[in-house]
């Protein structure tokens, strides 16, 4: 499979051609994600929740975001992989970003960072590019802070957040960022955004006119329970069937039909006299 690059995401935009998107954390689930040909890859600080355990994606450092891509990126060698800056890799300073975002790149193996916030990550994106490290924007909802001020909430409901949200958008086109996630935007203002912006729009929770869409692995594949958001289609329930699969498995074990015949190893000679546990205690006298 052919490496994808920046310039075919973009490409696919001035195409019309739709970028499809989804979150991966280690090598076996990128090496699903490859063969199923999905355009690009977010090692996504939803780590934090769905391979953590945390409540959200407050926690997670870069230190373990750059070990779950340095696992992605030995999975996937066809997709775009985007590694997420977790909460405070970036928002300190532009130094922190260009550091933090360059060591992403040098250790994890990633093509691009992702990093949230508008207007006032403006300097931040401009600093990444500049350092030649392709970022990826993140306007709407944004997860990492959301949680610290008003929860997770639809933005661009009213004129007034309606303009925010293009403002930050257009500010991170501005800044050289290559892509911009919109997340739980309405689907009015997601549409406007898309037309204005020359970069593509990856819409999460944000309808369906944006150039690309992105989800949580775990989420449409029904692998985490703690909740479903709206926007999210399951396309398998997985976690039921690992759960019977799980059930059946210590089954068997404690009623003594696995290991079967066809799982178990035998000596060469296991079939011939004398008896083999009479020669081998000898032997072993
Ligand atoms: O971390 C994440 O999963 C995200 C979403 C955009 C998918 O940031």
């Amino acid at each position: 499979m052919k490496k994808i690059n920046i310039a075919e995401i973009l490409r696919m935009k001035n195409e019309e051609r739709k970028i499809t998107c989804i979150t991966a954390y280690d090598y076996t689930s990128a090496a699903l994600v490859g063969r199923s040909g999905i355009d690009l890859i977010l090692v996504g600080d939803s780590a934090s929740m769905v391979v953590l355990g945390y409540q959200t994606t407050i926690p997670v450092g870069i230190d373990e975001m750059i070990l779950f891509s340095k696992a992605v990126t030995r999975g996937n060698k066809g997709s775009l992989i985007v590694g997420d800056m977790p909460f405070m890799s970036y928002q300190a300073s532009d130094e922190d970003a260009v550091r933090n975002g360059g060591k992403f790149v040098k250790e994890g193996g990633v093509d691009a960072v992702k990093i949230e916030g508008g207007i006032k990550m403006k300097s931040r994106v401009e600093a990444l590019t500049n350092a030649k490290i392709p970022v990826m924007g993140h306007v709407g909802l944004m997860p990492q802070t959301s949680p610290l001020w008003s929860g997770y909430r639809v933005q661009g409901r009213t004129d007034k957040t309606a303009k925010e949200v293009i403002k930050d958008a257009i500010a991170i086109e501005e800044a050289g960022a290559f892509a911009v996630v919109l997340e739980m935007v309405t689907s009015e203002v997601a549409k406007i955004i898309t037309e204005k912006l020359s970069i593509p729009t990856i819409g999460i929770g944000s309808g369906p006119d944006c150039d690309g869409q992105i989800v949580v692995f775990h989420d449409i594949l029904g692998l985490y329970d703690k909740f479903t958001p709206k926007f999210i289609k399951k396309y398998a329930n997985l976690g039921e069937e690992i759960q019977k699969s799980l059930e059946s498995y210590r089954d068997e074990v404690i009623n003594g039909k696995f290991p079967a015949e066809e799982n178990t190893f035998h000596m060469k000679d296991h079939k011939t006299n004398p008896p083999l546990k009479r020669r081998i205690i000898k032997n072993t006298r």
